[in-house]
Order: C-alpha cells, then structure tokens, then sequence
C-alpha cells in the first residue's frame, strides 16, 4: 500500500525518522534522525526538526522553524563544533589526518504535545516540553517548558493566556481526543468547545460505536 503521507519538493527526511501516517511535511523542510511526527501534524515550508524530537498528533508547525536546537559548548576553549563534531562540518584530513576530537554530550530535540500550534519563525531550545494543546506565537524563542493549553509569545517566550478556563482544560486533558480516529472525531461540534467536550465525554461517540458491528450485520443483510 502506498503512503498516504506528503511529502514535498526539496524535503530532507531522514530514514531514521518516524511517521505516523497521514503526516505533511512541505517544502525544504529538514526532518532528522530518531524524530517521530503523530498522524495529522504538517510542518511547514523550510522549517526544521532537530534529532530525537517528539512531536504528537494534530500539530501545526509553522514555516521556518527551529525545533529542538542544540546548543554548543559554552565554556570550552571554543563553541566550535570543529572540538567535537569535525567530521560532519568540515574536509579537514589535509591539515591534520589524525585530529582528535572530545565527546560533547548534547542535549538533542524536544518534545511536543497533541494539537500544538507553533507560528512562523520560531526556535524551540532542545529539551523543552511543549505541552498539549499549547501555542507558540510568531517569532518566539521557547527557553522553558510550556504547559498545557498556554498560549505563549515573545523572546524569551512568556504566558500571554491560557485558551480556556482550568477545568476546561482538565477535562480536555482526561479526554485525550487526539487518541480516537477520524471517525470517530467526525460529526463533533469543533467550534464550540463546551458542546464538543460534552460530544465526546458521552456518549453520542460511544453510542455510535456501539452501534457499529450491528450496523456492519445490517449491511451485509442487505447486500
Ligand atoms: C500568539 C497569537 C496566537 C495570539 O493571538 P491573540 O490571542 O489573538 O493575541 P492578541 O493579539 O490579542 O494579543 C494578546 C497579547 O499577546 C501579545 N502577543 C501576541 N502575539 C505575540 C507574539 N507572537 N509574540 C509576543 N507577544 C505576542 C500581544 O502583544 C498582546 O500583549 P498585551 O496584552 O501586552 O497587549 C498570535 O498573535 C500569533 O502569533 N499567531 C501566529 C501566527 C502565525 O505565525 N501564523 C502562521 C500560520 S501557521
């Protein structure tokens, strides 16, 4: 069967990343060993995913981001890469076929929750959470973990606002909608919150579950 992911024009995947279909990732974007994408995420054009980077399901990644950056020796001789990582950056056996380089233990990617939002242009520093449910406005620079449903901007990114009120945003964390399929999302009430959550707590989902293998008994009856 053939991928139902897209992947366009001038896109570095690596063969090490992992993702879980249907996932869209435009053009020029550079995605890196040991990331892993959840279905219905889409990065966007020339943005890139630094290794061992977690991004969950539904996610939208702006253009021309920096996701998971790593971060070079601040108190060593020099932040050169050329002390440990020559190989990768450089034709350098001319000078010395015997350089010698140090272990540098970077911290590498980040993790991103279900149903992020992640403007334009923004740097995520690695080792930052970014919990569900959260945005990060255009231009911002993410230091510090961000928790669930913030609404965050700025440089360093600071709290604008929560999207909703806590015992919403309690109830849409035990829900975990970002976990049933497509199907079973359809039909919900997207646009008013309160009425969605109700949706899918009860029942209306469930029920229509229930009815499905009486349903498929049904058709076969028919036909
Ligand atoms: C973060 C964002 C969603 C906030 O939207 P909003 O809630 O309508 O925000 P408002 O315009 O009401 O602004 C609320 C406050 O946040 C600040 N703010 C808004 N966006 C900001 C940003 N990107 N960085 C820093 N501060 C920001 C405003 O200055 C304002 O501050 P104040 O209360 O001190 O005056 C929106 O501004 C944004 O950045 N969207 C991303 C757009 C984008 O990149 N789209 C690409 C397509 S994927």
């Amino acid at each position: 069967m053939s991928s139902r992911n897209r992947i366009y024009k001038g896109v570095d995947l690596n063969k090490g990343a992992k993702l879980e279909e249907p996932v869209t990732i435009y053009a020029n974007a550079d995605i890196r060993n040991r990331v892993k994408i959840g279905r219905y995420t889409y990065i966007n054009n020339g943005t890139t995913i630094f290794y061992n980077t977690k991004i969950g399901r539904f996610c939208s990644i702006g253009k021309k981001c920096e996701i998971g950056t790593v971060d070079h020796p601040i108190d060593w001789l020099s932040t050169s890469s050329m002390q440990y990582n020559i190989k990768e950056h450089f034709d350098y056996k001319s000078d010395c076929s015997n350089f010698k380089e140090l272990h540098y233990n970077q911290i590498e990617g980040c993790t991103i929750g279900n149903d992020v939002w992640i403007g334009s242009l923004v740097v995520v520093k690695s080792g930052v959470t970014i919990g569900d449910g959260a945005i990060i406005g255009a231009n911002s620079i993410v230091v510090k973990d961000v928790p669930p449903y913030a609404i965050v901007g700025g440089v360093p990114a600071k709290l604008i606002r929560y999207r909703f009120d806590k015992a919403t945003i309690k109830k849409l964390l035990e829900l975990k909608w970002w976990e049933r399929s497509l199907d079973e999302l359809s039909g919900v009430t997207f646009n008013n919150i309160h009425k969605a959550i109700e949706e899918l707590r009860g029942d209306k989902i469930k029920k229509r579950d229930r009815l499905k293998p009486i349903k498929k008994i049904l058709k076969r009856f028919k036909s």
